[in-house]
């Protein structure tokens, strides 16, 4: 025995103040990003049934939620409207009354230090769906680019502090920093979703956002799960129009591709932890078949460790509370 040549890796596993210490990556609190979903209406909390502890929020009881995120120390919301009326046009979106306007008010006059993001998309405002205008069964790209950087004005003047589109039509990044400087916004940060793909992961999200398509799917604006150089050529492009973050969505089957990304861009990557990603683990500790904080904390790492600097995610309350020491 004493002439094996080997290297003893577990030295630095022996205590655990020794594995403390050679910890390569950690999650914080402030890396969290915390989705809100705001419906019209009154008196409503509404739990997503295909996401247990996720719920939808009309205003006047929004501020029990925002609360309890702020008192966690969260300091980044993204804010998901769920508008009373759709038509073929999305004219709730940028409506300077629309759902998510008034969230995004409401939250910053309460608490005007926190980082409130907008998600800037059609589909939860259109009749049919889409994250674009449709004519004749088509989702014509150059059309939607005025609406959404309409959209994204209207909720840099309710307040917003970062702009997220996530519709994926070709420009919205050019069209919209266009649209925010024009309005005297060069100030307001574009966290773009640059590598979106066409995931079955987006289900539960649906439900709770009512903004399924009415027909047909998103495959020929969300990319093809089967492509790498495509989401590279997504973020350059998205960079050259004046991103100024970049999302990975969604995150656990792509961790290949935030690393790639974070690589090749020196830009603040995020990773959306996906409402599909949240359910699952959310149906597998529900029956007891896995440890759910340290489930989270893993998968969490991962995006972490692949390179991402902040991670969107419907766990960040648990996250946070666990951070804190809570159970
Ligand atoms: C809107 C949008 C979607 C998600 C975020 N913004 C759904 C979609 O593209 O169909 C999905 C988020 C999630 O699943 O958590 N375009």
């Amino acid at each position: 025995m004493n002439s094996l040549d080997f290297h003893r890796h577990r030295r630095l596993r022996r205590t655990s103040s020794i594995r403390n210490i050679v910890r390569e990556t950690h999650i914080h609190t402030e890396d969290l990003i915390y989705p809100v979903f705001v419906i019209e209406g009154s008196d409503i909390k509404n739990e997503v049934p295909s996401m247990p502890g996720v719920y939808q929020w009309s205003l006047d009881r929004l501020n029990e939620e925002i609360d309890e995120v702020i008192a966690l120390g969260i300091e980044t919301i993204i804010v998901f409207g769920v508008p009373a009326d759709k038509d073929d046009v999305g004219s709730s979106a940028y409506d300077k009354d629309g759902i998510v306007q008034r969230g995004i008010q409401q939250i910053k006059e309460r608490y005007p230090e926190t980082t409130v993001i907008a998600d800037t998309c059609l589909c939860q405002f259109t009749d049919h769906g889409h994250c674009g205008v449709v004519h004749e069964g088509e989702i014509v790209n150059d059309d939607s680019l005025t609406l959404l950087a309409k959209t994204a004005v209207s909720q840099a003047e309710a307040g917003a502090d970062i702009i997220a589109p996530s519709n994926m039509m070709d420009g919205f990044v050019a069209a919209i920093r266009q649209g925010l400087d024009e309005a005297g916004f060069h100030d307001i940060p574009i966290m773009s979703y640059a590598v979106k793909y066409a995931s079955a992961f987006y289900g539960p999200f649906r439900d709770a956002a009512h903004s399924s398509p009415k027909s047909g799917d998103r495959k020929t604006y969300q990319m093809d799960p089967a492509n790498r150089l495509e989401a590279i050529r997504e973020a350059e492009s998205d960079i050259e129009e004046g991103a100024d973050f970049l999302i990975v969505k969604p995150a656990l089957s792509y961790l290949d591709i935030i690393r790639e990304v974070k690589e090749r861009f020196p830009y603040p990557m995020v990773a959306y932890n996906v409402s599909g990603e949240y359910s699952m683990v959310k149906a597998a500790a529900e029956n007891g078949w896995i440890d759910e904080k340290a489930v989270v904390m893993e998968k969490l790492l991962s995006m972490k460790r692949a390179g991402a600097d902040l991670i969107l995610t419907y766990h960040a309350k648990d996250v946070a509370k666990w951070l804190k020491g809570e159970s």
